[in-house]
């Protein structure tokens, strides 16, 4: 009989070798890390604090009690990322494919709870078949355990799920509840239910990535926020992601002063817009010019491109921005950027991330498709979650602010606190040439008058100043000091309190 020590060595040993060395070669061969390489990557080093390393699952039936691994196939502990401390589950698909039994789940939901208690974030990595199918409704329970604690945790901690495998079945539902998801390309693939399932009920022929791989989420569904190539490179942008969040929902985002100077003007932004109303322009460019360093970290880059949402700093503090992107459907507001946005802002705001909100927007899409799919409820999930954010809110109106998105897009009745214009900015009902064809729907057939009353329209509305009298622009700026101001207006509104009335829970616009 080996003594304690022995033992040690031993079940320490069982465990870092996880299901043997054929299954960590096949891991190797496929590109992935196994889950322990991936903490190593994630984690600073030397970090990290196992626990649970001595769990076993209790399944007796098919022989599994010959069949035990220390730890039951996922690895899970609390590390730090920058110095941040976060708490971690990796499951390890050596040991049954990853697949979670209802000790695997406990260990998880251990994990979960103590993040809670302390305040931290939970990355999640996962690589699992999913239910642990020799343990049946235990397995069912232990996931249902996960997915109340991911709700729970909701808007107290950042949740970050990072795919970098299989999940598949009910097992999607627990990332679906995160904040972030990340997911490997090639190597993983998320989906209810797989390509078998889905030929015999739809008799679709699909591959698997086609299905549920990082370029259909990213593109198509909406479902993940970026993709990268490999292991190493999508746990590194978890790092750079985690640099710009605060570790819970009381906790301030982190300061991390660079070199940029606050003062920094870009003369070349006086001329970004172009003088053709019609003409587009890269949002990016601005947001690029705008922030700290050129550093900016795209959310749902490949997604409604015609919103770019995504983290950035500027004179040091993190901020959200959500900007409508004039290249792309000419920055209109549809059901998809409507629902990215939306999400966006409400993650800023139950973390009291500053939004900063660059507008060009002509208006909602029109058409039958966004009206069937219901526009009308989707794009009020935009103007809910501005409406009820108390986070610092800074808008810049670029160009156009027309309609009913104006209101949207953290305009000053949405209790934007700073609302800046540029001075070319053109805020009114709608463009010139659509006003006037139906205010003077009469003059239809005489082009030289209603052009004469376009122009009109034009020098009455196409400008700041309106709305600036009115007080809903604080003040029109030259493009060329945009940061200097926002930066400014982020510093007075360093400790801005507000509250909303108390309720249980709104009813946004599901
Ligand atoms: C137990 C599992 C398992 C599972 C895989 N394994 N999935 N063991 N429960 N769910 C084991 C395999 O037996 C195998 O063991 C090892 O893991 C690796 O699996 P392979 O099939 O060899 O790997 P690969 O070819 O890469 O295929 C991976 C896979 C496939 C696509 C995930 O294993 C698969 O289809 N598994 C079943 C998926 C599934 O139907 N899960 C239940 C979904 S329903 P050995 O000993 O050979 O290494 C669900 C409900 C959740 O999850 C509900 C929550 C509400």
């Amino acid at each position: 009989m080996p003594n304690i020590d022995q033992q040690l060595t031993q079940k320490r040993l069982a465990a870092h070798m996880g299901g043997g060395i054929k299954r960590i070669e096949a891991q190797h061969a496929k590109g992935k890390l196994t889950a322990r390489e991936r903490l190593e990557v994630l984690l600073d080093q030397g970090s990290f604090e196992e626990w649970d390393m001595f769990v076993e699952h209790r399944c007796n039936d098919f022989d599994m009690q010959e069949q035990k691994v220390p730890g039951d196939g996922v690895v899970t502990g609390y590390g730090t990322i920058n110095g941040k401390l976060v708490f971690v589950f990796s499951q390890d698909f050596t040991v049954f494919g990853g697949s979670l039994s209802e000790a695997h789940a406990e260990k998880i939901c251990k994990i979960m709870d103590q993040a809670m208690k302390v305040g931290a974030p939970v990355i999640g990595l996962n690589d699992s078949g999913g239910a642990r199918i020799q343990e049946g409704v235990a397995s069912l329970g232990g996931y249902a355990e996960v997915f109340q604690r991911n709700a729970l945790a909701s808007g107290v901690v950042p949740q970050i799920s990072v795919i970098m495998g299989p999940c598949a079945g009910g097992a999607v539902y627990s990332p679906a509840m995160t904040d972030f998801i990340f997911m490997v390309k090639d190597s993983s693939y998320m989906f209810v239910t797989g390509p078998e399932v889905v030929k015999t009920v739809t008799h679709e022929d699909v591959s698997a990535q086609d299905l549920g791989g990082a370029l259909t989420h990213t593109t198509k569904s909406g479902v993940v926020d970026r993709a990268f190539e490999d292991d190493v490179q999508t746990l590194l942008m978890v790092r750079k992601l985690m640099d710009y969040l605060p570790s819970n929902n009381r906790a301030p985002a982190p300061f991390l002063k660079g070199l940029d100077p606050v003062h920094r003007t870009t003369e070349s932004l006086n001329d970004l817009v172009p003088s053709n109303p019609n003409q587009p322009y890269d949002m990016h460019e601005l947001i690029f010019k705008m922030v700290d360093d050129e550093d900016f970290f795209e959310i749902q880059p490949e997604y409604a491109k015609n919103i770019i949402v995504g983290f950035a700093r500027m004179g040091g503090m993190s901020v959200g921005i959500v900007a409508n992107q004039p290249l792309v459907l000419a920055g209109c507001l549809d059901i998809k950027s409507s629902i990215k946005a939306a999400r966006f802002v409400r993650f800023c705001d139950a973390f009291s991330i500053p939004i900063v909100t660059l507008v060009d927007v002509p208006g909602f899409m029109p058409g039958t498709s966004q009206e069937y799919a219901g526009i009308i409820k989707h794009g009020a999930k935009l103007l809910y979650a501005y409406a009820e954010c108390t986070s610092p809110k800074i808008t810049l109106i670029t160009r156009k602010a027309y309609g009913g998105a104006y209101d949207v897009m953290a305009s000053k009745h949405l209790r934007g606190d700073v609302n800046f214009a540029w001075p070319n900015a053109e805020i009114a009902v709608m463009g010139a040439k659509g006003a006037v064809e139906i205010i003077f729907r009469e003059d239809k057939n005489d082009p030289q008058k209603l052009a004469d009353r376009e122009a009109q329209y034009k020098a009455r509305f196409a400008n700041p100043f309106v709305a600036g009298a009115r007080g809903y622009i604080d003040d029109v700026i030259e493009p060329s000091e945009t940061r200097k101001r926002i930066c400014r207006s982020l510093v007075m509104l360093k400790d801005k309190k507000l509250e909303n009335p108390w309720r249980k829970h709104g009813n946004i616009p599901l």
